[in-house]
């Protein structure tokens, strides 16, 4: 595996391999890997002929008061699962090679308000503005034929395929399916911060959503009662719902009773962690 931490010779390097005829799988992350990552460099193997890993804790998409400085940062076992994993190129940037003017004064690249501004939007202002100029600027750097994110970020998936399609990039973005702990609950680099007792107790967010899933399957659409009952549900069971949402998949509008393809949408905090999981409904 290669290490980059300079973006102009990843560049050269890569526009060398584009020129020989290979293509480029790309997997943008925040490091702390775990075998949900693992599944999306799996996904990026198997569509490309060559694979480029990128680390960057990116401040422009925290928030004043969230975890920037926290986050986990483990560089050594993440290097090491990506060597395992036969990944061809690792970038490593740092703050100043991605924003070499200071963050402030960076061009910015907005998504849509409408796909923006609700769910994981609406209690993390700036979040996806922050998301969408950083995967702009690492997709112009690597080129990639493919880009491969998870859907366990239902909402940043659906806001980077409509980024691409509308700024007409080059690049087929791929959502990946989630991986889940034996107990159900969703991989997150987040889950870190969760005792046992309290990653046992976090299993709960999915099996509402999954008693949802299966009211709405039994033809159930009264939506807005059914969420409201989840997050009855969830705050007795100990956790501070930021919401519980039924939305359209591809709007992320409230859903309708004439929709077919929702998707169960949730945050929610357990003690400090803020913990989300989503479950596509597809209905006949
Ligand atoms: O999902 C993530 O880890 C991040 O939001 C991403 C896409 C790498 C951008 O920083």
């Amino acid at each position: 595996m290669e290490i980059f931490t300079d973006k102009d010779l990843l560049q050269d390097s890569l526009i060398k391999q584009k020129l020989s005829g290979k293509t480029i799988g790309f997997v943008p992350t925040m490091g702390n890997l775990h075998d949900g990552h693992l599944s999306l460099v799996d996904i990026a193997e198997q569509k490309c002929d060559l694979t480029v890993v990128s680390i960057f804790v990116n401040p422009l998409q925290f928030g004043p008061n969230e975890d920037f400085d926290a986050y986990p940062r483990t560089l050594e076992a993440d290097q090491q699962k990506l060597e395992d994993k036969n990944v061809d190129y690792l970038f490593l940037p740092t703050t100043n090679t991605i924003y070499p003017s200071g963050m402030e004064k960076h061009t910015k690249v907005e998504a849509i308000d409408s796909l923006t501004n609700k769910l994981c939007g609406a209690s993390r202002p700036g979040h996806f503005l922050g998301v969408t100029t950083v995967v702009n600027i690492l997709f112009n750097i690597v080129q990639p034929d493919v880009a491969v994110f998870g859907k366990k970020d239902f909402q940043q998936f659906m806001i980077l395929k409509r980024m691409a399609d509308d700024l007409c990039m080059p690049v087929d973005v791929i959502g990946a399916d989630i991986l889940r702990e034996p107990n159900g609950l969703a991989m997150s680099s987040r889950n870190g911060y969760l005792s046992d007792i309290e990653k046992d107790h976090a299993s709960h967010l999915r099996a509402n959503i999954i008693a949802i899933q299966k009211q709405i399957e039994a033809g159930d659409s009264n939506y807005s009662s059914l969420e409201n009952h989840a997050k009855q549900q969830l705050t007795r069971e100990g956790f501070k719902v930021d919401y519980f949402n039924i939305v359209n998949q591809s709007t992320l509008e409230p859903a309708t009773p004439s929709d077919k393809k929702l998707l169960i949408a949730a945050a929610a905090w357990l003690g400090q962690p803020r913990l989300i999981d989503n479950q596509e409904v597809n209905l006949m």
